[in-house]
């Protein structure tokens, strides 16, 4: 996890309330509350529960994400519970944790006011950020010449701990905050530590919000790194913020009641930089309440996860929510290493203060001078002050905070760090707000700098740091940390759905904490440099803003189709976008779709539209039992035995094709087809297709080749075959279909795997 200052935060949790009690989501039918309630649905849910456990209390009941309540139980209260009427399931509630300008012109948005014609509809436009809260005085949330709220805005603006009502405005339109299933679990919130109230004081939620939303402030930078103008991707639109996310976690009890109350107030696009282990749909809070939001029309973006470069580490995949990856700029923070043989290597830094003295200075590495045998990774307490004092310091990357190894450094009298990543993080380099003067450097250089100050009988060292450089090449390139496919629990459902910046981003920060968040860290600043999934996903929910303003009429899935089908995968000179993790071209499972490219997802031609009843049959494809499904729907519908459901022709911008072995671990040759419908979007034409595979395994044909359109929103489906030869179990092959008619490309990836 790139944010392990986020994770170290979040994970550490300790259940001291009660041993044997824990939080369950209820999900109750509403078809069988008996006549004498009443359709009095509160009176008949606490009335189930105190039959029961007469003691228990509801921490939260709800009526839009999931017909029902979250409580704390015992396992054998909540197993009696199960079996009583009108109870659908019990399950019991997940944790979730949170996964951390030059963007908009990267992006090609700077010329955005030609190229989103209707953007005055932007200022209509609410995404709802559910995360750590907001710093509500950030620059980012200056409201001057914006017109009241959208006349359908129904949110609040909810006081509390250090917080008002006058801390909303007409840019940071609503504030709430979620609290009651977090402090059924972990007892009350320390106010001495954050605010119970939507205040941010941790710097996520601010950084997030103002990502996706924030107004253009000028002269912002770090520290003066990345100077310039900081602003929100739809940086006209509203902004709402739920905060579900306290130092413990962020709980599903509260997560669903955010989502509960967002689409009552009525947000366009919910924006999740938050996520937990992959679990099937019907547990997944996240994924409950994104159906419920994809019903109402609003588009949910989340974060894929920080868990790359390892396969199947991805989190958020359900074919309704859109999962977003992450890659770098065209930006770096250069800060040299030299050393006493002469060489020089190239790392990154956003350290700002006295410099080291211009001469070369003393270097140890931390595994030879601490007293533990994980010494090298410079945990606290680690490094003897005898062995570091007035050196430079090696550490490798890893386990603990990157910047909290600059503070043992410090403390232990050291007066410098070269930080290296390991094989875990290859060449990917994450610049910090070090405490010191650091640097960090990639595996091959760091392999090389060890070899010297261990082999060296008087090491020496220098740091040279060089600010800002812009027009980075190769960019962008996929992080290492970006979670990669395959998708876990659905392997037919290609994802991550899209990659966006999500390396070294500069968006508004907290005034409560310094930029490491460390708490000997009494900087502050207006703005933060971070990184992870958690900064990629808000570029793309603030871009589905600017659709949803340009185009209103379009759904959350035409939305999400027009920045897959539009987004890029090679470089101008035609190379594939970079993997960082391999130094090799990216896959699919890696960058999805592509980097999304905003500026031709507004005019898209084509798009892949679905309605909430294509996923309802998707649920019926994957076998689910009908109470799964109506956890997950709150319908009460059975699948049509009748019907033939395939998960493979849900109407997806994407395509993966799984294929199994037989028992001799052969496949043989194999005949799979996936038929799609596309939707006219743009003026009437023809377009013709055009595929491609990167193995000779795999053949595609589609049928018919040409598809013409003579309207708007004319509909035409088409039909692939992908036959497939035999290969090795554990294999994957990647390729791409692509329409078009000389004007649009509406490009699809592949993927298959054996
Ligand atoms: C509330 O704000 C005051 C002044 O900014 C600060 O000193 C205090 O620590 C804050 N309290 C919390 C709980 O954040
Ligand atoms: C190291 O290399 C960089 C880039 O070529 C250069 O700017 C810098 O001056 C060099 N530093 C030393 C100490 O040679
Ligand atoms: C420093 O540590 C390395 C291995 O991490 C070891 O090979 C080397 O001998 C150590 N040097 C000293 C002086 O202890
Ligand atoms: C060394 O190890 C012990 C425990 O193993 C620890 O208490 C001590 O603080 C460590 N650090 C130093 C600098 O001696
Ligand atoms: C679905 O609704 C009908 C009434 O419309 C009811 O009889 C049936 O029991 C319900 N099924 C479930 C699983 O809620």
């Amino acid at each position: 996890m790139i944010n392990l200052l986020f994770g170290v935060i979040l994970l550490g949790s300790s259940c001291y309330v009660s041993a044997e009690k824990q939080t369950y989501i209820v999900h109750m039918s509403h078809h069988h509350i008996p006549p004498s309630f009443n359709q009095d649905h509160t009176h008949w849910f606490d009335s189930s529960l105190k039959s029961v456990s007469p003691s228990a209390e509801m921490i939260y009941t709800y009526q839009n994400v999931i017909h029902g309540f979250s409580t704390r139980l015992t396992a054998q209260e909540a197993e009696s519970l199960e079996t009583l009427p009108g109870i659908i399931s019990v399950l019991p509630e997940l944790k979730y944790e949170l996964h951390t300008t030059r963007t908009p012109e990267f992006l090609g948005l700077d010329q955005k006011s030609n190229l989103f014609p209707q953007s005055d509809g932007e200022s209509d436009v609410v995404i709802g950020v559910l995360d750590t809260g907001v710093w509500p005085e950030s620059k980012s949330f200056d409201d001057t010449g914006m017109g009241p709220a959208p006349s359908a805005w129904n949110g609040a603006c909810e006081a509390g701990t250090n917080f008002t009502v006058s801390n909303c405005n007409r840019k940071l339109i609503g504030a709430r905050f979620f609290a009651k299933g977090y402090e059924a679990t972990l007892g009350p919130i320390d106010e001495t530590k954050e605010s119970r109230s939507p205040r941010d004081d941790d710097g996520h939620g601010t950084h997030t919000s103002t990502t996706t939303g924030g107004s253009v402030v000028a002269g912002a930078n770090l520290l003066g790194y990345a100077p310039g103008s900081a602003r929100g991707m739809a940086s006209r639109a509203r902004i709402a913020v739920y905060k579900v996310c306290w130092i413990g976690g962020c709980f599903s009890s509260d997560i669903l009641a955010a989502m509960e109350k967002a689409i009552t107030d009525n947000v366009n696009v919910l924006s999740l930089s938050l996520g937990g282990g992959t679990a099937d749909y019907y547990r997944d809070s996240v994924a409950i309440g994104a159906f419920a939001a994809m019903e109402k029309g609003i588009l949910v973006s989340c974060s894929a996860g920080n868990a790359g470069p390892t396969s199947y580490s991805l989190s958020n995949v359900s074919p309704w929510i859109t999962t977003v990856g992450a890659g770098t700029l065209d930006r770096d923070f250069p800060a040299y290493v030299s050393l006493g043989n002469g060489r020089n290597y190239s790392g990154v830094s956003l350290y700002k203060g006295p410099t080291l003295p211009d001469k070369m200075l003393p270097f140890v590495y931390a595994g030879n001078a601490s007293n533990s045998t994980s010494g090298a990774l410079c945990m606290p307490g680690t490094l003897l002050p005898d062995k570091v004092k007035g050196k430079i310091v090696l550490c490798d990357r890893g386990v603990n905070a990157r910047v909290q190894k600059g503070s043992v450094v410090k403390e232990a009298g050291g007066v410098g760090m070269v930080l290296t990543n390991t094989a875990a993080n290859g060449e990917e380099l994450v610049a910090d707000a070090h405490m010191l003067p650091a640097t960090t450097v990639g595996q091959k250089e760091g392999d090389e700098i060890r070899k010297y100050v261990i082999s060296d009988s008087a090491p020496t060292a220098g740091i040279l740091f060089q600010g800002t450089k812009l027009g980075i090449q190769p960019s962008p390139v996929v992080a290492s940390f970006s979670s990669r496919g395959p998708n876990t629990i659905t392997p037919e459902i290609l994802k991550p759905d899209i990659i966006a910046p999500g390396v070294n981003i500069l968006a508004g920060w907290s005034g409560a904490v310094g930029p490491t968040g460390l708490p000997d860290d009494t900087r502050r600043v207006e703005f933060n440099i971070i990184s992870g999934t958690s900064m990629s996903c808000p570029h793309v929910s603030g871009l589905a803003a600017l659709l949803k303003a340009a185009r209103p009429e379009w759904s959350p899935a035409a939305i999400r189709s027009a920045l897959m089908t539009t987004a890029y995968t090679a470089y101008k000179n035609g190379k594939i976008i970079e993997d960082l993790a391999t130094g090799k071209p990216s896959t699919p499972f890696d960058h999805g779709a592509g980097h999304v490219d905003p500026v031709s997802a507004v005019n898209p031609g084509l798009v892949y539209d679905l309605t909430a009843d294509d996923y309802f049959d998707f649920l019926c494809a994957l076998n689910y039992t009908p109470a799964q499904i109506q956890v997950v729907t709150k319908r009460n519908t059975t699948c049509d035995t009748t019907k033939s459901y395939s998960i493979g022709n849900l109407n997806y911008p994407s395509f993966a094709v799984v294929v199994s072995s037989d028992s001799t671990g052969k496949t043989g040759s194999t005949v799979v087809k996936h038929t799609r419908t596309l939707t006219n979007v743009g003026p009437a034409s023809t377009y013709k297709v055009t595929t491609f595979s990167d193995s000779k395994g795999v053949q595609m044909s589609v049928v018919p080749n040409t598809l013409t359109f003579s309207k708007v929103n004319e509909k035409q489906s088409y039909t692939v075959t992908f036959t497939v030869g035999d290969m090795a179990a554990g294999s994957n092959a990647f390729g791409r279909i692509e329409w078009s008619d000389g004007k649009y490309v509406v490009g699809s990836p592949v993927a298959v795997s054996w």
